[in-house]
């Protein structure tokens, strides 16, 4: 095995070492690449570059493997639980039940808001994108818990963890109140994790909503599912705010904005959008694939492809598994299902799909889980948000903890006028 990669410049040699990772993945180490050679690489959308090394999660594109923290993600499948995965993901380890309890019932003691942050809901039009609330108002959070913009420790930042996690929520499932006209519904201490969040979204002042255990399960699943991704858009977003110094907070609402995108996590919501047009009969699936491959009509078939993968996405099985599953316990007939389930027949046997390795993703069964639960379609990138809120947090731990880490600053190749003189504007033609 090579561990030196030589590159030659102007006819001289230099030598760069190459580093392993765990799964024996090869990269070439180039930091002084710059200050011995003069050049800097070149690799828009970063499809080539390693941002960082990290012991998070693990992703082989190629063969359709997801693990966290080494843990292959089908293990989490049988009795899904989204606390016991965001402690994961941070903290390196499953936790230990003490640890679990502990850190559930600082989940809950967090669960509240400032009673004054309910005001600035008021302020948004209630047609507002939830998106841009959340970003908001976990931006605010920072306004109500200075107490968090200095990490001292790992128990102080386990406390802004816990924090984050559950306010998170709160904020979402208030945001929704919000754009319905109703009230707010506060957290209810007896309830774990998602029963709490369906209540705060659900329940009515006098009638409280009954989470199904099937349904606790398909939420835990989706949620967990979004969990990490290793050095996606919104995760590199918030470790680039972060490497800054910027506190935990404004570091995830930076995140909160990256995976509003339709290229990301606001696929969830183009994938119904998508569905129901066919359902519609506006178009069938046939003449939808026939769009997304000609290139000049910008349509793409969402919720597949994927810049890691190149081949099945681990979770869109595991979602299309519990979809069935789920519709089928609650007795509800979903026709975007069948659409789905076609659209994916006629992509995966079309050779434009084959041949650029494109198969269904995340995003391409999550929103029917969510649906069929009642949640509403612009609240579909929200959850996603809750979900990848663990992975953001271990992210920007993880970087915050690793000795000598850099601002994130990368080069440019500047191809624009070269010296142009300054013309006064009455001179200018
Ligand atoms: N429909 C039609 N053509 C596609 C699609 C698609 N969904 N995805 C990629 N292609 C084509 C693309 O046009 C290109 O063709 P060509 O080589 O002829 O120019 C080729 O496949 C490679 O695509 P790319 O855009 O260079 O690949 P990328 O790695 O830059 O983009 C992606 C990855 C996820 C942005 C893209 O596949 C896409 O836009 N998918 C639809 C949106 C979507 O589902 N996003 C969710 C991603 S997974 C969850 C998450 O990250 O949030």
């Amino acid at each position: 095995m090579l561990n030196e990669a030589t590159l030659i410049l102007d006819g001289q040699e230099y030598r760069f070492s190459i580093r392993e990772g765990t799964e024996g993945e090869r990269a070439i180490d180039i930091q002084d690449l710059r200050a011995r050679t003069g050049y800097v690489t070149l690799d828009p959308g970063y499809g080539n570059t390693g941002s960082c090394q990290s012991a998070i999660t693990f992703i082989d594109g190629e063969n359709g493997i997801l693990r966290y923290r080494g843990i292959p993600i089908e293990q989490f499948e049988q009795a899904p639980n989204f606390v016991e995965v965001a402690w994961l993901l941070i903290f390196g380890h499953l936790p230990s039940d003490a640890e679990y309890q502990s850190f559930s019932a600082d989940l809950t003691a967090c669960a509240n808001l400032d009673e004054s942050m309910k005001h600035h809901f008021e302020g948004f039009p209630r047609s507002a994108p939830p998106m841009a609330i959340l970003s908001a108002m976990i931006n605010a959070l920072s306004c109500f818990h200075p107490e968090f913009f200095d990490l001292e420790d790992q128990a102080h930042f386990r406390i802004a963890a816990a924090g984050l996690i559950s306010k998170v929520r709160t904020i979402a499932a208030y945001a929704y109140r919000h754009s319905i006209g109703q009230p707010y519904i506060y957290p209810d201490p007896a309830l774990r994790y998602v029963p709490n969040f369906l209540h705060m979204l659900f329940s009515q002042p006098y009638a409280e909503h009954f989470c199904e255990p099937v349904v606790r399960d398909a939420i835990n699943l989706v949620l967990l599912l979004h969990a990490d991704h290793e050095q996606n858009c919104s995760t590199s977003t918030v470790r680039m705010v972060g490497s800054s110094q910027a506190n935990l907070f404004a570091s995830c609402a930076a995140g909160v904005c990256a995976l509003w995108g339709p290229l990301h996590g606001g696929a969830n919501v183009a994938v119904l959008e998508m569905l129901d047009q066919i359902y519609q009969g506006q178009i069938s699936p046939e003449d939808y694939v026939h769009m997304a491959k000609d290139k000049d009509s910008k349509v793409r078939l969402m919720g597949f492809g994927h810049r890691v993968y190149k081949n099945f996405d681990p979770r869109a099985r595991m979602l299309a598994n519990v979809a069935e599953r789920l519709l089928s316990t609650l007795g509800v007939k979903d026709p975007l299902l069948d659409i789905a389930r076609k659209l994916e027949e006629i992509a995966l046997e079309d050779p434009y799909f084959v041949e650029r390795k494109l198969y269904p993703n995340v995003d391409f069964y999550s929103g029917i889980i969510m649906r069929a639960v009642g949640i509403p379609t612009n609240m579909f990138t929200v959850l996603f948000s809750i979900g990848r809120l663990p992975g953001w947090i271990a992210h920007w731990w993880e970087q915050a903890q690793t000795r000598g880490s850099k601002i994130a600053r990368p080069r440019q190749l500047y191809v624009g006028s070269g010296v142009t003189d300054h013309v006064p504007r009455d001179q200018r033609s």
